[in-house]
């Protein structure tokens, strides 16, 4: 039935031999010659019944198929309500498909709300390591208390994934990744000081194109067992930005030389198949073509209604060529889109819904249109034209919403910096926006970039920037909104030390920012 040289049989039996006083018949020890689970295993999407569990079988990770047979083979899962497994609440088999690259993703439902979990998976007798997930509230359930973790931005080559074995460590009901959880391309050099410099580490691609080279690069990134090590701790709330495919793409389009979006799409298909079979998502997020519906709502209790954006997927091209520059007409195209007209439509409806406290949106480029200069020679104001900055008229839609509700606090990435500020419609405060920091990408970094100061004074609306890396947690109550932004001193080495640079407080009933 399989005949691949690592698959070793299939009888679940071998003949012990020369063991005095042991069993003539011994149970076998694997089907494979080595460990299936080595990509280890993660949980995301929760509700108040139930999350997706989720792994990936390659016991060769970078060999053909993982090193998995051309077949469907069946996968034991299996939840308890403790850590030691002693009360098996929910338990099944389901096939892990070559189709998409032996990954398994188990929909559990059955369960109570808002409480931890721990589940593991079983494939002959190879056992998964175990994870631990966690139910939501029940929607509108009077919820005191949240605690969550934002991160994204993960470069392979910048720098150890030293923040995830802290953020693992942290206690928090689910973590939202904001995306850049792969980078598709790899340095050829690194300098320091204007020094060539040895890169921390090394891509093994180059560059990606087939859903190979894409399933190999995940599982280059998830060999690293600091990044399992949060995997397995908290579910998942997974987005995409961009470098999941290819850096600054948008809709159909490249940004980087002249492919025709008909072979782009063939690539964003590659990309987006490969994501699905990664990420601890539901089935609803196959990709039909290189389309994945990713934006989504969570509630948690009647605290936080969590938004999820997609803002690649639907948007109109970068205005001007994109890049950091002066405003130029496509700026205030009243054509343009940033969300797509149906994403906007459900972000629409789901901000007139008054379901919770607060209402976040979890997204990953900048919406404060903030002026970039950071130095003296330059005269003109200069924007972010890959952020909401470049989309005046979806933005302002967006601000004018934001102005009808209240308690509304914007999540951000993509930016390799923290940054802490306010949302304007016109002169009225709206919102507060926290963008945070990278995972690595940028290396270690600095406490404030030089030119901050000048970013600073032009942007009175902004109260925050540092520059290094880390995540951010986020504390709610009833009565305020915090987001802890922690950093480490060092990503190029081991052993980084993490501390909580500064805390951005938004009290209920005002869109108003203190840092402490
Ligand atoms: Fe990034």
């Amino acid at each position: 039935m399989f005949t691949r040289r690592h698959f070793l049989s299939t009888g679940g039996t071998v003949t012990a031999l020369g063991l005095a006083g042991a069993p003539a018949i011994l149970k076998a020890q694997s089907w494979f010659l080595d460990y299936p689970f080595k990509l280890g295993v993660a949980s995301g999407d929760p509700a108040p019944d139930g999350f997706v569990i989720w792994t990936k079988l390659a016991p060769e990770p970078f060999a053909p198929h993982g090193g998995m047979p051309l077949s469907a083979l069946p996968v034991a899962w299996e939840v308890a309500s403790d850590e030691r497994f002693a009360t098996i609440v929910a338990k099944g088999e389901t096939l892990a498909r070559p189709e998409l690259g032996h990954s398994v993703h188990v929909e559990v439902s059955g369960l109570e709300a808002d409480r931890p979990y721990w589940y593991r998976f079983k494939l002959g007798s190879d056992r998964s390591l175990q994870g631990r997930a966690r139910t939501l509230p029940r929607p509108g359930a009077p919820v005191s208390a949240l605690k969550f973790g934002v991160c994204g931005c993960q470069h392979y080559e910048s720098g150890l994934f030293t923040a995830y074995r802290h953020l693992a460590q942290e206690d928090l009901a689910f973590v939202f990744h904001y995306g850049d959880f792969i980078y598709e391309y790899r340095y050829d050099y690194a300098y320091d000081k204007g020094q060539p410099v040895p890169k921390v580490r090394d891509h093994r691609l180059r560059a990606l194109y087939s859903v190979d080279d894409y399933r190999a690069h995940y599982a280059q990134y998830l060999l690293d067992l600091d990044l399992q090590a949060a995997r397995a701790r908290h579910p998942f709330l997974s987005t995409f930005d961009d470098h999941e495919v290819e850096n600054n793409w948008v809709s159909d389009l490249v940004q980087n030389g002249d492919v025709p979006p008909e072979i782009f799409a063939l690539r964003r298909q590659a990309a987006m198949q490969a994501w699905y079979e990664y990420m601890p998502v539901r089935a609803a997020m196959i990709p039909r073509g290189p389309l994945i519906t990713a934006n989504r709502a969570f509630n948690y209790g009647n605290l936080v209604a969590m938004n999820l954006l997609d803002t690649r997927s639907f948007r109109t091209d970068q205005p001007c060529g994109d890049g950091f520059k002066p405003h130029c007409p496509g700026v205030s195209d009243p054509k343009a889109s940033v969300l797509g007209q149906a994403q906007e439509a459900w972000l629409d409806a789901n901000l007139g819904r008054r379901d919770a406290t607060w209402t976040c949106i979890a997204q990953q480029i900048m919406v404060m249109p903030l002026d970039r200069r950071r130095y003296a020679d330059e005269k003109e104001k200069i924007l972010n034209l890959d952020s909401w900055a470049g989309y005046d008229a979806p933005r302002n839609r967006l601000m004018s919403r934001l102005g009808k509700i209240d308690n509304a606090v914007v999540l951000t990435g993509d930016e390799h910096q923290n940054f802490a500020g306010l949302l304007y419609d016109r002169d009225k405060p709206v919102a507060a926006e926290s963008v945070v920091t990278s995972i690595t990408s940028g290396g270690d970094g600095q406490d404030v970039r030089p030119g901050s100061d000048t970013m600073l004074a032009n942007n009175p609306q902004l109260k925050f920037i540092n520059d290094q890396r880390g995540y951010a947690v986020c504390e709610v109550t009833p009565e305020a909104w915090k987001t802890h932004f922690m950093v480490l001193d060092k990503v190029s080495k081991p052993g980084g030390t993490l501390s909580r640079r500064a805390t951005a407080t938004v009290p209920r009933g005002s869109a108003s920012l203190s840092i402490g």
